[in-house]
């Protein structure tokens, strides 16, 4: 009989769209945003009998994460954090495959993932809230990675209301090369802030059902992220001239874009294209999570 399985992926997180309510008393912002997530390759994996550091991190971004003190790492913060409820600490490796300081979640992801992983593991038998609860007090974005379901998040990001009804949805995701500090594109916004997004109809049947919902959203860091890294604007327009996209919009604070594609076909074509032209980006096909829920 084979064994568990020792790794766990962690899912890139998408904001959809992103409206930005208003200043916190906390010097947080509000937010307002349909989240979904994608498979991106990233994995936590549990590594029974290694010798040598807790925590190895390899992959193409692993170098982004190289002059970080281990402790200062999530996924090690995560591991501590479920440590009291684990018995035997083996060392873990993370494979580093989401860009870094990209509005992709990514170290959120790898903190989620290494939760669900202990949990799994050691068969804790916690719930997702549990899981999400421990995860809430090292980041506003963990409960919802721990979800990394199609979910409405609101406060800080922590406020997490699943959606029901919501299909897998072809992707292409656009980094343009640069690392944007998302304090650095907060610090950017101004008032008048949003409205919250309307209501999110009963069920989404299609792809193109929610691009034309996602057309009356906006993500307000966009320009605040375009005034400090221009390379978004070159990112969002690569998108928008390929065929068979439905909707294209900057994820968090930047600098991934993305675009809903009509079909598989049409994705992968506008991924050759955008590669051949800009061969320096990170360019990627990915579909999203379904609601569990959804067909
Ligand atoms: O969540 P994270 O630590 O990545 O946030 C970095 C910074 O972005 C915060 O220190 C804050 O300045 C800003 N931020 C915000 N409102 C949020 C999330 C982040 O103002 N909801």
């Amino acid at each position: 009989m084979p064994g568990p399985d020792l790794s766990e992926p962690a899912l890139a997180k998408i904001n959809l769209c992103l409206h930005i309510l208003g200043r916190r008393e906390d010097g947080y912002h509000e937010l307002d945003s349909l989240i979904a997530f994608a498979d991106v390759g990233e994995r936590v994996v549990v590594e029974p009998g290694r010798s040598g550091a807790d925590l190895e991190i390899d992959g193409p971004f692993a170098g982004a994460l190289a002059m970080e003190a281990a402790s200062a790492n999530l996924v090690q913060k995560a591991a501590e954090a479920i440590a009291d409820s684990v018995r035997d600490r083996s060392p873990l490796r993370l494979r580093k495959h989401i860009p870094v300081s990209a509005g992709l979640g990514g170290g959120s992801a790898d903190a989620a993932a290494v939760l669900r992983l202990l949990n799994r593991v050691h068969a804790l038998e916690m719930s997702e809230a549990r899981l999400a609860e421990i995860g809430a007090s090292l980041g506003a974005d963990i409960p919802m990675c721990v979800h990394s379901r199609p979910l409405r998040a609101g406060g800080r990001g922590e406020i997490i209301e699943p959606v029901p009804s919501m299909p897998a949805l072809p992707l292409v995701l656009v980094h343009p090369g640069v690392a944007v500090a998302t304090a650095a594109v907060f610090a950017g916004l101004a008032p008048p802030f949003d409205p919250p997004i309307s209501d999110l109809p009963s069920r989404f049947d299609s792809g193109e059902a929610v691009a034309q919902w996602l057309r009356q959203t906006r993500n307000t860091l966009r320009l605040p992220a375009i005034a400090i890294a221009p390379a978004i604007a070159e990112a969002l327009a690569s998108l928008e001239a390929s065929d068979g996209n439905l909707f294209v919009q900057m994820s968090g604070s930047g600098a991934t874009c993305f675009a809903i594609f009509a079909d598989q076909a049409s994705a992968r074509l506008a991924v050759a294209r955008i590669t051949e032209l800009r061969p320096d980006w990170w360019v990627r096909a990915v579909t999203t999570v379904a609601s569990e829920s959804a067909d």
